[in-house]
């Protein structure tokens, strides 16, 4: 299995709930990679939530801090306060409308931040505007949790990967699979540091940075 589909494929189950295949496929693994890393109280924000299953099932494994969705899709926003109310989550804010890649976006300081599969399907400049705003809004010492495929080394980390970003590219130009070490440059200079990279399954990475404190 490949990295995960876009946006585009994801179900409706008739209560405004959205169901992604992917989004249930990855979430018990990111589950366990994040649990190091989440705080002891606080805030932390998801960016780009999609449909929001992956945000209550965080919220409802790490219950000592407060879960504030977002996105960009009215249809995602809706979908994520359904899966709240069905489940009944008490620590979860209402989804937010937020572009992540807004030049001045401010919702911070977050002791946490968490984004799962949105960086391969963004232009270079958006993803480096995702990036200054994510280091705009953590708190010192606060870390962000990104999830996605990447290319390592230059390379596509396997075939399938490369077909996929072949057809995310055919799709737009301008989008597609990211280099780990560019995304890591850009994020030391906008003062984020890696403190851990971790293997997921299907060729995924999770990259964990920590905003340095002032
Ligand atoms: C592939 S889905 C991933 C959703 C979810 N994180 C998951 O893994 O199931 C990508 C999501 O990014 C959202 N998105 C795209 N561009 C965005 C932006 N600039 N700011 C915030 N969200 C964005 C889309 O609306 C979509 O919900």
């Amino acid at each position: 299995m490949v990295g995960e589909q876009p946006h585009s494929i994801a179900h409706q189950r008739g209560d405004g709930r959205l169901s992604a295949p992917s989004a249930s496929r990855n979430l018990s693994p990111i589950v366990d990679a994040m649990e190091t890393f989440v705080p002891s109280q606080g805030v932390a924000l998801e960016l780009a939530s999609g449909t929001g299953e992956h945000i209550v099932a965080f919220a409802q494994a790490f219950p000592q801090v407060t879960w504030q969705p977002t996105d960009i899709s009215a249809e995602r926003l809706n979908s994520i306060d359904a899966w709240r109310a069905e489940l009944g989550v008490q620590n979860m804010r209402m989804a937010q409308f937020l572009d992540a890649s807004a030049p001045a976006w401010h919702s911070g300081p977050m002791e946490m931040i968490v984004t799962v599969n949105l960086m391969h399907l963004i232009p270079d400049e958006t993803a480096q505007a995702v990036i200054a705003g994510v280091a705009r809004n953590l708190a010192p010492g606060a870390v962000w949790f990104l999830y996605g495929p990447f290319r390592t080394g230059g390379q596509f980390r396997s075939e399938g990967d490369a077909s996929f970003h072949a057809t995310l590219s055919g799709q737009d130009p301008l989008i597609g699979y990211k280099d780990l070490e560019t995304v890591q440059a850009w994020a030391e200079k906008a003062g984020l540091h890696t403190v851990d990279l971790i293997e997921m399954p299907a060729n995924n990475l999770a990259l964990v940075l920590r905003r340095t404190s002032d």
